[in-house]
């Protein structure tokens, strides 16, 4: 049988130090160790604080008994007296080292069966960690990441409660927001055959908030979009949503600086630097093969297409003919590079398309060693070495196709090159990128797509291009980035009829279409629309970044794995069949798909 409480607790664990010494303290927690030592028996005691250790001796047998029955994570209060800890005894590793609690009476609060694996070992599989979540969050590390969230989420609404916004909230059971994600539909019990779609984001309803007069409006948003998981992407997370009229693309940017200072500062402490570099879409693709680029290295591109012209390759000829590009990066340090890793970054290279890479290696006394000498003259060589900087010892790496692929290639390289050779230096690196392309081309479907959303609004100076040549028109749009993660992105939006209209056309929507999704959006632009925009970031990427964590999984409570289930519910599962049939629903696939 449980025992109940009897004292109230005086301290959390980890505040019990050698201020309190000779102090009576009660504490509560779970059993993290029991060691019995001859006539001692030693617990260490751990809560949301921390651990502390407390000592039950023989010579006070009938507590020494009751001791001797406790398990790891078993639920104990615990009371006795401070005492500082003999000097060889004193812990300098723990912040309660110094002392322990002498116990005079020990209550077990809660029993427990052994665990299906010790709390505190750090190679545990991520299935069994996931399936009991709720011993995995008794992890101090993991607390600590749940703790900093905590700290993000409530800095965001002190800075943006004194910033004149007001926190609203946005319905879940409610019409496609496109995102560009599969929707997940919820049946309707009252209109058998309909289904609510659960928002991608609050995107529509923050615009009509704006329409409304709220001026400035926030909320931390539950998303839900049913895409490929990955580390960085769940199925379902939190944004930190936000919309503002009578603004400019800076007044937003600015907005959100002070944000992010604010949030590093309560957080982790943290001072940063504020404004954040910018760099266009097109500067950040030459530059770093990426519109999410990764600042606390350089290794930057170098476009080699005027270089290598003429040259008798017809890999890099053809590139160069139908528009594309011969580009290099230079891994420093890395001519010595054995065959199979060179071999290995060529084929991370045709993951993202590339038909090849090809390699210079400067040997220590400048010697080149490459495939590409059939092709060019030294002096085109050198020339290649010298645009791409290259040193005894440098390995350069060059790729020729179409701008897009040679972008996403080598921005690739870039970052695994980054990683291995250790350039991936701690600090925080923000950086905005501006004036993203408008639209997208799919070549799959013959049609554009927002590259943002639809509602995204064209730079005005580009606007004559949206007949003629939607392709090179950009959108007022910006994306801020962090160590090579995007945290967040947003734009002014379209606060025009007449111009949403002609985005739906360009977008392919028949005005059909454009009125059976997006009819009541458009009806509210006939009734007096203030200029907005807004931005959202994700706070589970934020909170991901900030504790260093690997993946979202260590910053969301209870996450969902790869397949989008919870291997610890068990969601998603069957429903009972008077629920199908009231929801008037038939299942008549069941085959899983394999992720
Ligand atoms: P966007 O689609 O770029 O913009 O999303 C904004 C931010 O949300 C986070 N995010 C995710 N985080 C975890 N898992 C996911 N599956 C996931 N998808 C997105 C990212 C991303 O930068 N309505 C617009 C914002 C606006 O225009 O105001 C929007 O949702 O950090
Ligand atoms: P090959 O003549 O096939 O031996 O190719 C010469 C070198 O060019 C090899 O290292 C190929 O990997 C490389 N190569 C092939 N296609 C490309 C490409 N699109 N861009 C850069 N290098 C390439």
């Amino acid at each position: 049988m449980p025992e109940s409480i009897s004292k109230c607790r005086t301290h959390y664990c980890a505040q019990v130090d050698e201020g309190l010494t000779g102090r009576e303290v009660t504490v509560m927690g779970w059993v993290s160790k029991r060691r019995d030592l001859g006539g001692l028996i030693f617990i260490t005691l751990r809560d949301r604080t921390g651990i502390v250790q407390a000592i039950a001796a023989e010579t006070n047998p009938e507590l020494f008994k009751k001791a001797e029955t406790v398990r790891g994570e078993y639920v104990l209060a615990i009371s006795g007296q401070v005492r500082d800890r003999t000097p060889e005894n004193v812990n300098p590793a723990m912040k309660t080292g110094k002392i322990e609690i002498d116990i005079s009476e020990l209550k077990i609060l809660s029993e427990a069966e052994v665990p299906p694996f010790s709390i505190m070992d750090e190679g545990v599989g991520m299935d069994l960690r996931l399936k009991y979540r709720y011993l995995d969050l008794r992890r101090p590390a993991l607390q600590q990441n749940i703790i900093i969230r905590h700290k993000i989420a409530q800095a965001t609404r002190e800075f943006l409660n004194q910033e004149g916004f007001y926190e609203i909230e946005t319905p879940f059971l409610t019409k496609s927001t496109p995102e560009g994600a599969r929707d997940y539909l919820v049946p309707s019990r009252v209109y058998p055959g309909s289904f609510y779609a659960l928002p991608q984001s609050p995107q529509i309803f923050k615009q009509l908030l704006m329409l409304s007069g709220f001026d400035r409006y926030y909320q931390l948003a539950r998303c839900f979009r049913d895409e490929d998981l990955r580390a960085d992407r769940q199925p379902e997370f939190t944004q930190i949503d936000m919309e503002l009229s009578f603004v400019t693309a800076d007044d937003i940017i600015a907005v959100n600086e002070g944000l992010m200072k604010f949030i590093m500062h309560k957080a982790l402490d943290l001072e940063i630097e504020t404004p954040f570099p910018r760099l266009t879409y097109t500067e950040a693709m030459e530059r770093f093969g990426s519109d999410k680029p990764d600042l606390r290295f350089g290794m930057e591109l170098s476009d080699l297409s005027a270089i290598v012209t003429p040259c008798e390759f017809v890999v890099f000829q053809n590139a160069l003919e139908t528009g594309g590009s011969v580009r290099g990066i230079n891994a420093r340090g890395c001519a010595g590079m054995p065959r199979k890793q060179v071999d290995a970054l060529s084929e991370l290279a045709k993951t993202h398309k590339a038909k090849g890479l090809a390699s210079i290696a400067i040997t220590g006394d400048g010697a080149l060693k490459t495939s590409l000498s059939k092709f060019f003259t030294e002096e085109q060589l050198r020339a290649i070495t010298g645009a791409l900087e290259g040193k005894p010892g440098d390995l350069l790496l060059i790729c020729a196709d179409r701008d897009e692929v040679v972008f996403n290639a080598l921005g690739a390289l870039r970052v695994e090159l980054g990683k291995r050779l250790g350039l991936l230096k701690s600090g925080y690196k923000f950086v905005w990128i501006t004036e993203f392309p408008l639209l997208e081309w799919s070549e799959e479907d013959g049609r554009f797509y927002a590259k943002h959303h639809p509602f995204t609004a064209p730079m005005e100076e580009d606007l004559p291009l949206l007949s003629s040549d939607p392709a090179l028109v950009r959108a007022q749009a910006y994306d801020l980035v962090l160590n090579g993660v995007e945290l967040g992105g947003g734009s002014i939006r379209i606060s025009s009829r007449e111009l949403q209209q002609r985005m739906f056309a360009v977008l392919g929507f028949t005005q059909e279409a454009a009125n059976e999704q997006f009819g009541f959006l458009m009806e509210a632009y006939r009734y007096g629309a203030p200029p907005h925009g807004g931005l959202a970031f994700g706070l589970d990427r934020i909170a991901m970044l900030l504790t260093g964590a690997e993946s979202l999984r260590e910053v969301i409570a209870f996450p969902k794995v790869k397949d989008a289930s919870c291997p610890m519910s068990g969601a998603p599962s069957d429903p009972a069949p008077r629920q199908l049939e009231e929801l008037g629903l038939i299942i008549n696939n069941k085959e899983r798909i394999q992720q």
